[in-house]
């Protein structure tokens, strides 16, 4: 059984087939064949932080799959009243057939998937947010950018900057990462990814210059500079973020066929201007819609039934 909590425990081949069997899926539902890969399971959907794309895409995702999800909000659930996770967790993999949890830290995560009998997918945590991270690289494939693409990450070193760390390291491309001082990415995770990098011949790269990280590259991407659980640092950030916004004059800087990618929910005139986010070069809403052929990838996998698709 395998669980799916960070690409750190993924290999590049093992990426791609998840990937390209979402995109198989993807291809039969679009043809209006929805085959129940997944008949009469069940998938616990955990949230102790707010969500839109995550919550549908796996509601809908099991559902087509022929499934059902379940939402468990940790406002309604006894976990929020002080059950431990690895009570919740023997329970909950008692009676369903697998599990989605977004926490804050990575490590309660962990906790709860060593206690689960069935498969956990990491649906964010303050660490990382890899199922983001297999659509955004499926939406990089269906617009021709997975072939020694050159990706720029301005803003903050969080999770998504953490996640686009590991998958640049598996797959062997070039990231570059632009944070303000003090928002760096985690030096732990940083070190890890370099590792990795060294066996893939991925180039990571460093700067507090987000003109120099976005020059001549193929994907330019952000996210908020106010992640869930940052809420009392809001002024600061927003200070400290001055200079990072994504708009046209940046954009200028990268591939002239570039494409725009950002998790959501996007927050205009901070990490993005408008024009960028509703521009040509912006594929936001392929990326999310991806959210839900991905994940089905995932989930199919995960159940061990990549070779009936
Ligand atoms: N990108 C993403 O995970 O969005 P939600 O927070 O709406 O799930
Ligand atoms: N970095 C953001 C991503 C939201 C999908 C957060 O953690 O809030």
């Amino acid at each position: 059984m395998r669980h799916f909590l960070t690409l750190k425990d993924y290999t590049k081949e093992e990426i791609l087939e998840i990937i390209e069997l979402g995109l198989r899926i993807k291809a039969e539902v679009k043809a209006k064949r929805f085959t129940p890969y997944l008949e009469k399971q069940t998938l616990a959907m955990i949230f102790e932080k707010s969500s839109t794309r995550t919550r549908v895409s796996f509601e809908t995702g099991i559902y087509q799959l022929g499934g059902m999800g379940l939402f468990l909000s940790s406002r309604d659930i006894q976990l929020g009243r002080g059950e431990p996770m690895k009570d919740t967790a023997r329970v909950i993999s008692r009676m369903c057939d697998m599990v989605m949890i977004r926490t804050y830290s990575q490590s309660k995560l962990e906790e709860f998937a060593s206690f689960s009998n069935v498969p956990v997918i990491n649906g964010l945590t303050d660490e990382y947010h890899p199922v983001q991270l297999m659509a955004d690289y499926m939406t990089m494939m269906e617009h021709g950018k997975d072939r020694n693409p050159v990706v720029a990450y301005i803003g903050d070193g969080n999770n998504m900057a953490h996640s686009w760390l590991m998958l640049a390291a598996k797959l062997g491309f070039e990231l570059r990462i632009a944070t303000p001082k003090g928002y760096e990415c985690n030096p732990e995770i940083v070190v890890d990814a370099m590792e990795f990098a060294q066996r893939s011949g991925a180039a990571l790269l460093f700067t507090n210059d987000p003109e120099d990280a976005v020059a001549g590259a193929d994907v330019v991407t952000t996210d908020t500079w106010v992640s869930m659980g940052d809420e009392e640092e809001k002024e600061k950030r927003l200070r400290d973020f001055a200079g990072y916004t994504v708009d046209e004059k940046m954009m200028k800087l990268a591939h002239a066929d570039a494409i725009f990618l950002h998790c959501l929910p996007a927050y205009r005139g901070l990490e993005v201007t408008e024009d960028v986010l509703e521009g040509p070069q912006s594929v936001v809403f392929d990326e999310a819609e991806n959210r839900l052929h991905a994940q089905k990838g995932v989930m199919v996998w995960l159940d061990g039934k990549r070779d009936e698709v």
